[in-house]
């Protein structure tokens, strides 16, 4: 049997499972998951405050945070550091670099989200949570992860590809292709009896074959 440490998280979280459930400390006042209720949220976490990646991380969160909201996307972060060192970051880096920090930030000093959600990686630091990004959908849904190691800054671009493809994906009942940005075609899903594969070559999409279709929508 494995034995279960202070900072070794139970198991990751699983796609198309509720996300795990919490109640946090933030620098917007105590929030749960269930205050996210019908909308998406993303639920992202960082190493440390006062860290130059972060920094930079945060800048980036905040300048996409106007195309988040416009996409009924909430954005809550969180590490294991206390309310007071998050509220003394975010007020620096507005005094420093003029960008205003617009979502709460949860303190999880006794790791108890981080743990739920498998934010830890021992093997990194105990202390500091790693890179994680968690797509929470309005039915409190997990529908995708990102982890990253505390040395890579996240890539903006690709959180708002993702949220774009998981919308469109459940708007429109179709898959998105390797590199799909909005915009470009979608994958028909494959047909799964004979009879709709014969139905498919002839449906007018553009296909490579009855398995490979794309459509605009
Ligand atoms: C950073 O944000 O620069 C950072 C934080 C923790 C470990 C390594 C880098």
């Amino acid at each position: 049997m494995v034995m279960e440490t202070e900072t070794r998280p139970v198991g990751l979280p699983r796609l198309n499972e509720p996300a795990p459930d919490f109640e946090a400390v933030t620098t917007q006042g105590t929030l749960t998951l269930a205050d996210f209720h019908g909308r998406w949220l993303i639920l992202f976490s960082h190493p440390a405050d006062f860290t130059p990646v972060c920094t930079t991380e945060f800048m980036a969160f905040a300048e996409i945070y106007p195309d988040l909201q416009a996409r009924g996307v909430d954005l809550l972060g969180l590490s294991i550091d206390s309310v007071f060192s998050h509220i003394a970051w975010v007020r620096n880096i507005e005094e420093k670099t003029g960008v205003h920090i617009p979502f709460p930030i949860i303190a999880d000093l006794n790791k108890e989200v981080a743990s739920a959600y498998g934010m830890l990686m021992p093997g990194e630091s105990k202390t500091e949570t790693s890179r994680c990004v968690f797509f929470i959908d309005p039915k409190g849904t997990l529908r995708a992860m990102i982890y990253y190691p505390l040395s890579l800054g996240r890539n903006m671009a690709e959180i708002l590809r993702v949220i774009d493809a998981l919308q469109t994906a459940d708007a429109h009942g179709v898959a998105t292709p390797a590199n799909w940005t909005p915009g470009a075609k979608v994958i028909v899903p494959a047909p799964n009896t004979q009879e709709l594969a014969e139905e498919r070559v002839k449906a007018g999409y553009e296909c490579v074959d009855w398995y490979l279709c794309k459509k605009d929508i």
